[in-house]
């Protein structure tokens, strides 16, 4: 057995040990997590690729899923729209020959894509297969993550049209990424060199343990447009651990209890569940509409006042999804049922603010 596979060996066999130790000293608490847990949570790659699944996927393949699932919000060829960043662009042919991306340096060229940015090509692999769609992180299979990172690279001129990629040439690809040698360690993290430090990052924390304030307060703020934005955080914590969410239905106090004036529409909603605020909470609506304020779609309390009284209306959209009402960015559709689409569709007719 070679040297890194027996210490990786070890490395499980003492952290199952300790997994076991730790249910034993805590009678009660937690249980020692399970293979199959410590899988899902286990999907990092590396910029050496370890961790990478099996797979393959065609440019061709990355189009017809990209178009269904990625160009709502990314554009057809990566260009973007008036929310977000463009992934593609800017790249070019000696880009691909020698590893830097030239518009970098030239400040007349009007945008930074990710393709410019990127290094390492695992970390656009690993960010679509954990991050993305952003409407529904993870449902994406192995072949399709290598199919969108294939589409992706073709329209940055990486890849050939034809090309299939594969965990077997993953190497071959990052060899021709257009900004490969673009990585720089020397500014280092704070405090850097320019300070007339070693330049390494402060990993030991040196740094924290002199002059420490005497007493530590601990405080956080959502500021009061931002509070209710994406539904009440309370309802939706998970149900173990510490980790509770502020109730976001009700404006915070000075004392820290949740008072609730009347008057603020923000305030005047009804967060019990089943109400429609709490279901469009719970069916991921909030992550592109906001209750008064426009995100990636409309705020409820636009489309409410737009569509007063019209719950019919409302409810079929909701489920068919569409384009063109509000502008450019379609609305993709939505798989909720029936009943509950209604339930939304008639708190959103009815002003969406109780
Ligand atoms: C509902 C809108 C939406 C959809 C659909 C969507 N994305 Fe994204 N995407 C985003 C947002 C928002 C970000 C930035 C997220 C952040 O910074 O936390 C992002 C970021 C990214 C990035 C990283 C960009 C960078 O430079 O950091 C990539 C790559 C990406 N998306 C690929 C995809 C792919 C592939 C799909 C389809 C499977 C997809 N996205 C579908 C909204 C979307
Ligand atoms: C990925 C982002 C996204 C998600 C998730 C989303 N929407 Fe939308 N929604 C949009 C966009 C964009 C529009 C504007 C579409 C247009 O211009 O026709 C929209 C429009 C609407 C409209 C107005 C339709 C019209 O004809 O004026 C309603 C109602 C609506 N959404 C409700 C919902 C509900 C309820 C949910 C959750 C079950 C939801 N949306 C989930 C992006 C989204």
């Amino acid at each position: 057995m070679c040297s890194w596979r027996r210490s990786l060996l070890a490395l499980v066999m003492v952290s199952a040990l300790a997994a076991a130790a730790a249910a034993e000293r805590y009678p009660g608490l937690g249980r020692a997590a399970t293979d199959r847990e410590v899988a899902a949570w286990d999907i990092d790659v590396r910029p050496d690729f370890r961790g990478l699944p099996a797979g393959s996927g065609s440019v061709a393949q990355g189009q017809v899923v990209w178009e269904a699932q990625c160009a709502s919000c990314h554009g057809f060829f990566g260009e973007s729209n008036q929310f977000f960043s463009p992934l593609v662009g800017g790249t070019t042919a000696d880009d691909v020959r020698t590893g830097r991306v030239a518009r970098l340096k030239d400040p007349a060229y009007p945008s930074r894509t990710t393709l410019m940015k990127l290094a390492t090509l695992s970390t656009l692999w690993d960010y679509i297969n954990r991050a993305m769609p952003w409407n529904q992180p993870k449902s994406l299979s192995a072949d399709e993550v290598y199919a969108l990172t294939a589409f992706l690279l073709h329209l940055g001129h990486v890849l050939p049209e034809h090309f299939v990629l594969s965990d077997q040439n993953m190497a071959e690809v990052q060899a021709r990424m257009p900004n490969r040698h673009g990585m720089t360690l020397a500014p280092s993290l704070w405090p850097g060199r320019e300070f007339g430090t070693s330049g390494r990052p402060d990993v030991r924390a040196s740094g924290c343990m002199r002059n420490c304030a005497g007493e530590v307060t601990i405080a956080s703020q959502l500021p009061d447009f931002a509070r209710n934005q994406h539904g009440n955080l309370a309802q939706q914590s998970r149900l173990v651990g510490a980790q509770r969410g502020a109730d976001t239905s009700r404006p915070e106090t000075a004392a820290g209890t949740q008072a609730r004036p009347a008057g603020d529409p923000a305030q005047r909603v009804d967060d019990r569940s089943g109400s429609g605020w709490a279901l469009a909470g719970q069916y991921g609506c909030t992550a592109c509409h906001g209750l008064a304020q426009a995100l990636l779609g409309p705020s409820f309390a636009d489309i409410g006042r737009k569509h007063a009284g019209k719950v019919d209306y409302l409810s079929a959209r909701i489920r068919s999804g569409g384009v063109g009402q509000w502008g450019p960015v379609p609305m993709p559709a939505q798989p909720l049922g029936e009943a509950d689409a209604n339930t939304i569709a008639a708190w959103i007719a009815a002003g969406a603010l109780r």
